[in-house]
């Protein structure tokens, strides 16, 4: 198998450096306007991913970025394409792939990932727009009696097919089996449903013939639910995180770029620090945040022109803050360096 996969997968966790998604899609994007009272038009979409990858500096903290469908299409102010303007500043171009969570026949409450038909033929096109990786992403609930095998299974067959369509095209596959956290469940029920979905999902990917070197996961870390009365802290947090990935994650896997789900910044940043803290590993633990990269920078800009400098130094912090707990040098107190908005 090609060695660029391998050198792609392995320059997306570079020390230091972790992944921005911005590949929010029209729904998501809306709802994230919608936070701050701004139109969700094609004009205002492209001004604010003009914002964060015109940032200066980004490049230090951030490897890769994840594109949507019209972003990657769409250009700079300047006229350079996005994907252009990343990779002539050192950072890799990705681009989610899937067509969403869609519910699951005959499972109610349950999803399963849609968009296997045409996925070769897209993938071709986006690399040749510039992709060099990609993001599939499978939800799962839980509850006292979910996710079912039935789910768990049907997410992670075509979790594989994905993953090999992309490495036939030359595409790191980043592999996301989100175990959601809302809810009120344990911090151990959290571990138990997470180790089950990792189980299936490494047994579809070595039986579809996927070259683990040439992939990422990005998973949730393991917490207690959303709305748990009695929520773990950040070092248990760590340690049952730790304690699922090492059952589960083979040591041919580059790296583990964990998603924020919805934990608020600052606590994505301690538990990715603390469990690095820890190391090493036989993985990079890093990052792929969406929400806990941008939230800060989203309110900073508020849809202004007038606040984009802003908007970029809330998110260069963010990145910067997750830059040193890739080292687990992260401490609180680092929080006070950004400069007031
Ligand atoms: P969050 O970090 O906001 O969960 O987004 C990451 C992502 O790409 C989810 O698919």
């Amino acid at each position: 198998m090609s060695t660029e996969l391998h050198e792609t997968a392995r320059a997306l966790v570079a020390e230091g450096k972790g992944i921005l998604a911005a590949d929010e899609s029209g729904g998501t994007i809306k709802k994230r306007f919608d936070s701050i009272g701004i139109e969700s038009t094609e004009e205002h979409r492209q001004q604010y991913r003009n914002m964060l990858f015109t940032t200066p500096g980004a490049e230090e903290y951030i490897s890769g970025v994840i594109l949507y469908d019209e972003t990657i299409r769409q250009q700079a102010d300047d006229g350079t394409p996005f994907p252009e303007l990343l990779a002539s500043r050192g950072i890799i171009p990705g681009i989610k792939v899937d067509a969403g969570a869609k519910p699951l026949a005959g499972a109610a409450g349950e999803t399963v990932t849609e968009g296997l038909d045409g996925l070769r033929q897209r993938l071709e096109e986006y690399r040749s727009l510039g992709a060099r990786f990609a993001k599939w992403r499978a939800t799962y609930s839980i509850s006292d009696s979910l996710p079912s095998e039935y789910c768990i299974w049907a997410n992670a067959h075509a979790l594989a097919r994905y993953a090999a369509l992309c490495q036939e095209a030359g595409i790191v596959p980043i592999v996301e089996p989100e175990v959601l956290q809302d809810g009120t469940h344990t911090i151990e029920r959290s571990g138990i449903v997470t180790s089950r979905v990792l189980a299936a999902l490494y047994t579809e990917l070595f039986d579809q013939r996927i070259d683990l070197a040439g992939t990422l996961l990005k998973p949730n870390m393991v917490l207690s639910g959303y709305e748990a009365s009695a929520r773990a802290g950040v070092e248990e947090v760590a340690d049952s995180t730790l304690h699922c990935f090492y059952k589960h994650v083979p040591a041919a896997v580059p790296g583990i770029v964990f998603l924020s789900g919805g934990q608020s910044d600052e606590d994505a940043t301690a538990h990715l620090n603390a469990m690095n803290a820890q190391g090493p590993h036989p993985w990079q633990l890093s990052f792929s945040y969406g929400r806990a990269l941008q939230a800060p920078a989203l309110k900073a800009w508020d849809g202004k022109r007038e606040n984009v400098e802003a908007g970029q130094r809330a998110y260069y912090h963010r990145a910067k803050m997750n830059g040193a707990a890739r080292a687990g040098t992260y401490a609180p107190a680092m929080e006070q360096e950004a400069v007031p908005v």
